[in-house]
């Protein structure tokens, strides 16, 4: 028996932001942003909207293309970095938005490798037989942390204030990750199938807390006490930090190497994959781990153009888009591979099955 992807869905908001937009608000310009990240445009969701009504949508969509009905999902499990409250986690929300019955409902975290992880658990859960039909959503609004959200209803044209000089200014501080980002969600169903060589066959995750300060947002937290105060916020302790060129590094590496991983676990080569759904956190870095891996650009699909990197909903965004474009033949063999902060990273190897 193999634990296989019968459905999948996406869902972003509609409020797109372009690199020429951002360039109205920060000192920045769209060829920059275009050559050392690949990002063109992203979605950006609307005020009161949360990662939970991504998730519930794409969600939906997979529940939907799998030919189910919501009373078919027996766990659920959802991923982000930016829930819609500090706690409790998205995966209660995502229950009831979608209707869901009183299923186990996991939240996970892992950042950009959420849905990885989402993934290996769903496996787990599935080949132990504590469940039958799992959903894992990767969703992320990252619209709240973005500093020059206060500017959006400018840039829409729904006002007609343009920055001041400080926010110009504080858009600038924070330009080298702010332009990076976008928000979405991806959703995958997975369920048994009757033929063990389809499905997931292999999968390694590895973590090292060595790299915990990678990016990472250090406020609220609850070594201060209290655990958020006015200070916190005035030193911008809750705004992400990142350290974007050492990322760059450990990513390139890491990705291919547990991709090879994988591919050896299941006594397979790299000559073997016909496609590699990888992270999307720069074009770049899919670019070089492309390279290092040794395979043509095309098993190598990059989408964070129109994206940015929708952290959790990467994975399933693009797997999505690929599957519905037809991309995804039966009898594929693909490999889902994230870097992320935690660090946390790995790779899952996936046989699409012959018939749906
Ligand atoms: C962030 C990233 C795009 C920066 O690219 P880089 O080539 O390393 O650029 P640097 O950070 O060295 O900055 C180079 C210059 O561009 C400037 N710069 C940074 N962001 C800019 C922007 N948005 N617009 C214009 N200039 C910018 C910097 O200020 C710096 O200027 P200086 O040389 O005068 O100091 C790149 O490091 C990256 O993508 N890293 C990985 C990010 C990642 O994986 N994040 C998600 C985690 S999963």
């Amino acid at each position: 028996m193999g634990n296989v992807i019968t459905g999948t869905g996406r869902f972003v908001p509609d409020r797109r932001i372009t690199n020429e937009d951002l360039s109205r608000v920060m000192d920045t310009n769209p060829e920059w942003i275009e050559r050392r990240s690949g990002v063109k445009t992203r979605y950006i969701a609307a005020p009161g909207v949360g990662p939970s009504d991504l998730a519930a949508a794409a969600g939906a969509a997979a529940v939907d293309d799998a030919g189910l009905t919501v009373d078919d999902v027996d766990v659920l499990i959802t991923a982000t970095m930016t829930p819609d409250s500090f706690a409790p986690g998205i995966a209660p929300l995502v229950q009831t938005k979608m209707g869901l019955g009183p299923v186990a409902a996991h939240d996970i975290r892992q950042q950009c490798s959420g849905f990885l992880y989402g993934l290996d658990l769903a496996d787990a859960l599935l080949s132990s037989g504590k469940a039958t039909t799992a959903l894992v959503v990767g969703a992320e609004v990252h619209a709240g942390y973005q500093p020059w959200i206060e500017s959006v209803p400018f840039l829409l044209g729904q006002s007609d204030t343009p920055p001041t000089a400080e926010q110009y200014e504080r858009n600038t501080q924070y330009r080298a990750w702010s332009v990076l980002f976008g928000d979405g969600a991806g959703a995958a169903i997975l369920q048994r199938d009757a033929n063990p060589t389809a499905g997931i066959i292999a999968s390694r995750l590895f973590t090292d807390g060595t790299h915990f300060d990678l990016i990472h947002v250090p406020a609220p937290g609850f070594t201060r006490q209290p655990y958020l105060s006015l200070d916190v916020i005035d030193a911008d302790l809750h705004m992400p930090t990142m350290k974007g060129r050492e990322l760059f590094r450990q990513a390139v590496t890491l990705m291919p190497q547990a991709v090879e991983a994988v591919l050896a676990d299941a006594g397979l080569a790299v000559a073997d994959l016909d496609v590699v759904v990888a992270h999307q956190a720069n074009a770049r870095i899919v670019d070089a781990a492309r390279k290092q891996l040794g395979v043509d650009a095309e098993v190598v699909p990059i989408n964070i153009d129109r994206y940015g990197n929708t952290t959790a909903g990467t994975l399933p965004i693009l797997f999505d888009e690929l599957r519905r474009d037809g991309k995804i033949q039966p009898g594929a063999l693909v490999a889902f591979t994230a870097f992320g902060a935690g660090a946390h990273w790995g790779a899952v190897l996936y046989r699409e099955p012959e018939a749906r």
